[in-house]
This record gives C-alpha cells, sequence and structure tokens, in this order.
C-alpha cells in the first residue's frame, strides 16, 4: 500500500505532509481537551473495557488478538502506528479474527509519531507494541492518562529511558493501575512452578546461574527493498524505523531486545540484580551496511551482591549451536529453568522434580487473561518495575562488551547517554548515520565509552 497516503482521515497527504509528520495536532487538543486525564480507571466486573493498540506490528496485533480473546466485553477503538501500511495490514488482520470487537474508524487510526496520545486517550487499556526505544514516552504517557497497560519488553533501550520507565512504574503503583509486561515467562506455568521450588531451597542455595538466546538470527529490512516496495527513496528516519531491530536507540540490541527473557529469568531465580558485569562481543559475521551498529554476539558475566554469577551468552549466527534456555546451579541440586526440571548432578542427573501437565497454557494469553481479571476485579498486578530493572540488566551488559569495561550497575543506572534523537520526524536526523559507504558505526571495545 501507498505510505503516502493518511489513515487518519479520508483525504490522501502529500509526500511533505508525511515528512511533517502525519499527527493531527488539532484533533489531539480535541480528544485530550475533554478528557480527565488523571483518572483513576478502575472497571466494574462487566464494564467494557476499551482498548488502544500501539504500534501495530507482530507483537502488537498478537497482543491484541490475545487482549480481545479475554473474558468479558473488550473493544479495540483506537490504533497508532507511524506507518499507515503497518496499521492497516494490523486492522484487516484483526477484524478477521475478532470482526464484532474491532471498531477502529479512520478517525479512530492515527499516524504519525504523535498519534499514541491521541489513541491513549480513548481507551481504558493501552497495549504497547512498538519497537523498545518508544517504549519510555509512550508508557510513560498512558500512566499520565491514568490507563491500564500491557507492554511488550524490553522496555527501554537506555539508562534515561528505564529511568523514565521506573518513575512511571511509581506513578502507576499510586495510581493503581494494572500493568502487565511481556515477559511471558512469568505467566507460563512451568516457570512459575519451578521458580516456587527454587525460592523455597529445593536446589539448596544458588552457586551459578547460565542463560542463552543463541540462534540464527531475525529479519533484516534492505534500504534497496524497502525504497524499490514503496517506489521513493526513504528519509534516514524512515530506514531505520523500518529496519528497527539494528539501531541501538530503537532495539537496544539483541542482548536487550531477546535476551532480556533469559536474564530476566536469572533475575527472578536469584530474586535480586546483578551489581556488576563484564563481557565481551562484536560482530564477528554479520556486517555490512544492512545490519546498522549492533553486534552478532556478547558473552557477558554478571555478578550479584553475594557474589553469585550469571554467565550469559546470545548469538545471531547462522550455523552454530543452538541454545534459548537458563539454568541454575544449587548446593543440592540444577535446576533447569526452561524445561522446568530440577535433577540431582551427583547421581547421573537423576530427575528429582518434573513439571507435568495436561493443559498447556499459552503465556502470552496468560498475560492478558490476568491482566484483565485484575482490572475487573481490582486486583494487585504491576511488573513495571522488574520490567525497567531487567531491561537494565541487559543494557548494562550491552555497554560491558561495547565498552570491553567492568560496569557497576550504579554507573548504568545513572548514565546520560541518551540514544533518543533530538527530534521525532521523518525529516530529522537519528543521532547515528552512515558513513559514505553507507557503513554504520559499530562500538570497538576498549575504545567505546558507554557510560
Ligand atoms: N514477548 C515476546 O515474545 C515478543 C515477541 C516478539 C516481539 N516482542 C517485542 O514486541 C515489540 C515489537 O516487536 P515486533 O516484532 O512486533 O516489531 P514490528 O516491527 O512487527 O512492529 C513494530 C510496530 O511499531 C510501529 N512503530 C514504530 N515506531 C512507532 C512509534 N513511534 N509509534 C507508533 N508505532 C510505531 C512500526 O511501524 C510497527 O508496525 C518489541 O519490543 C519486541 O521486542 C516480544
Amino acid at each position: 500500500m501507498n505510505p503516502d497516503k493518511n489513515t487518519t482521515g479520508t483525504a490522501p497527504v502529500t509526500r511533505r505532509d508525511f515528512l511533517r509528520t502525519t499527527s493531527t495536532a488539532a484533533a489531539t487538543t480535541a480528544v485530550l481537551g475533554g478528557l480527565a486525564i488523571e483518572r483513576f480507571a478502575h472497571a466494574a466486573g462487566d464494564d467494557e473495557l476499551k482498548i488502544a493498540l500501539i504500534g501495530c506490528g507482530g507483537r502488537g496485533s498478537g497482543a491484541a488478538n490475545q487482549a480481545l480473546s479475554t473474558k468479558g466485553k473488550v473493544r479495540l477503538v483506537a490504533m497508532a502506528d507511524v506507518f499507515p501500511d503497518r496499521l492497516q495490514e494490523s486492522l484487516q488482520n484483526l477484524k478477521k479474527q475478532h470482526s464484532a470487537k474491532v471498531d477502529v474508524p479512520p478517525e479512530r487510526q492515527f499516524v504519525g509519531f504523535d498519534g499514541y496520545k491521541q489513541a491513549i486517550a480513548l481507551a481504558d487499556v493501552v497495549l504497547l507494541g512498538t519497537p523498545p526505544g518508544f517504549r519510555p514516552i509512550h508508557f510513560e504517557e498512558a500512566v499520565r492518562q491514568g490507563k491500564h497497560v500491557f507492554m511488550e519488553k524490553p522496555v527501554a533501550c537506555d539508562a534515561p529511558g528505564v529511568r523514565k520507565v521506573l518513575a512511571a512504574a511509581e506513578e502507576s503503583k499510586k495510581k493503581n493501575l494494572k500493568v502487565v509486561v511481556g515477559l511471558q515467562r512469568h505467566y507460563q506455568p512451568g516457570y512459575i512452578e519451578i521458580m516456587k521450588r527454587v525460592h523455597d531451597g529445593m536446589i539448596g542455595e544458588i552457586l551459578a546461574m547460565r542463560c542463552y538466546w543463541n540462534e540464527a538470527g531475525v529479519w533484516v529490512n534492505r534500504r534497496e527493498d524497502l525504497e524499490k516496495k514503496y517506489g521513493r527513496p526513504l528519509t534516514e528516519m524512515e530506514y531505520q524505523l523500518r529496519n528497527w531491530y539494528y539501531f541501538v536507540w530503537l532495539s537496544g540490541d539483541h542482548i536487550v531486545e531477546q535476551h532480556v527473557h533469559n536474564i530476566d529469568v536469572c533475575n527472578w531465580a536469584k530474586n535480586a540484580y546483578p551489581v556488576r558485569c563484564q563481557g565481551m562481543g562484536g560482530h564477528e559475521v554479520r556486517r555490512g551496511k544492512d545490519y546498522g551498529e549492533i553486534f552478532d554476539h556478547h558473552a557477558v558475566e554478571f555478578e550479584y551482591a553475594d557474589g553469585v554469577r550469571m554467565f550469559s551468552f546470545c548469538r545471531h549466527i547462522r550455523g552454530c549451536w543452538n541454545s534459548v534456555s537458563e539454568h541454575a546451579v544449587g548446593t543440592k541440586y540444577v535446576a533447569d529453568l526452561s524445561g522446568a526440571v530440577i535433577r540431582d548432578p551427583r547421581d547421573k542427573n537423576k530427575i528429582v522434580w518434573r513439571y507435568k501437565t495436561d493443559v498447556p497454557v499459552d503465556p502470552y494469553q496468560a498475560e492478558h487473561d490476568q491482566l484483565f481479571d485484575a482490572i475487573r476485579n481490582d486486583k494487585p498486578l504491576n511488573d513495571a518495575e522488574n520490567g525497567a530493572k531487567s531491561t537494565m540488566t541487559g543494557i548494562m551488559g550491552r555497554m560491558a562488551t561495547y565498552s570491553g569495561q567492568m560496569i557497576t550497575w550504579e554507573d548504568a543506572i545513572e548514565s546520560e547517554v541518551n540514544l533518543m534523537p533530538d527530534k521525532l520526524a521523518w525529516d530529522a536526523t537519528p543521532k547515528v548515520v552512515p558513513d559514505k559507504d553507507g557503513l554504520y558505526p559499530v562500538a570497538v571495545p576498549g575504545k567505546t565509552v558507554t557510560v
């Protein structure tokens, strides 16, 4: 579809309008003006809950499907995305899945960098599914407007972003808002059951942990292919957004974007966050102008306050040994956290406990079932602080691998390195741009400064 068409109204906009961003300021004022911003949203059991989706890509659309599949009256009333083609694709798919619950006419479709404010204003529950670089400003706004939130992980890409989320998390608790972060292992019965046993001391004291996200890697959107598809040159801002995985301000690098899941599981097992870390990494195979500025592997040794280590590996390289898993070694037994099995290493790895069920639970659905249940029945549920601190753990790991230095939690979380562009507009320049050969600067351990 033609991205130069504006889906916030019926009239097509010019390319110039598109570049100036397609946010409709007048509409924002109208919608926000009539709203009690700090309303402490709290639904009675059978009230209809209105949902807004911000970031209508793969996961955001999946989250909307799950939210619309919860018990009780729900309606998707607004959608926002920077790109009209992404919004339309998502809308059409959601209509096929939930026609009666999808009520998003053109005037409630918001395109551009500011559209999230209008969409949030129209909803009781907000689903945040953009690349994580935008999560802090979107979460902050949702909390400011007093809305319940489902937000995907990670929740930021730099320390100023994490601090913004932590501040909004505090505010969300004061407002009794319910917040779920898409670290869905917390909603997966196998993990929940093994964690109970780890916390109850079944494996003894934890001595060490290891966690991996070693896989082939993810999609790449090449500039040439995008320009061919859209029939026009892309500004640097549009290119980076359409190929967001490879830019640190948008994804955090894969140690944050994906590996946060595994790092978070170890933090959960330990009931703590590391105090320092050191590590190494680089881009050995995934090089060239299509791959922006991120590494293809990181290996980090995190240390908790009591000296326990967590060894973290993540790799995006084809043709290698793969594993997405977490383990904790205790003084008595070893817990395969991802496999939900506890073994005795001194007795031929005999299984001493294993999670079994005949009724598998989809953790992505469980996140939404529990969120909507908590809203309807005023049950405590707020994942924001843990989401922010586990995200910070990944960012601290990246600071260590990019710089080659030992990084402490204090230095990491107090860092003033702000990766966000000074201005969000299609013709604005991101902080990292390619050189004359189209190559982006990649961190050099020993030289790059990260805090
Ligand atoms: N929990 C999980 O298992 C899981 C799985 C996949 C993705 N995710 C997370 O979900 C998030 C989105 O990933 P995805 O795979 O859906 O990506 P995606 O590219 O498919 O979707 C992102 C969408 O956000 C839109 N967008 C970008 N910037 C925006 C802005 N400023 N305002 C509004 N819309 C904006 C994009 O146009 C796109 O439609 C990421 O944080 C990712 O880590 C989580």
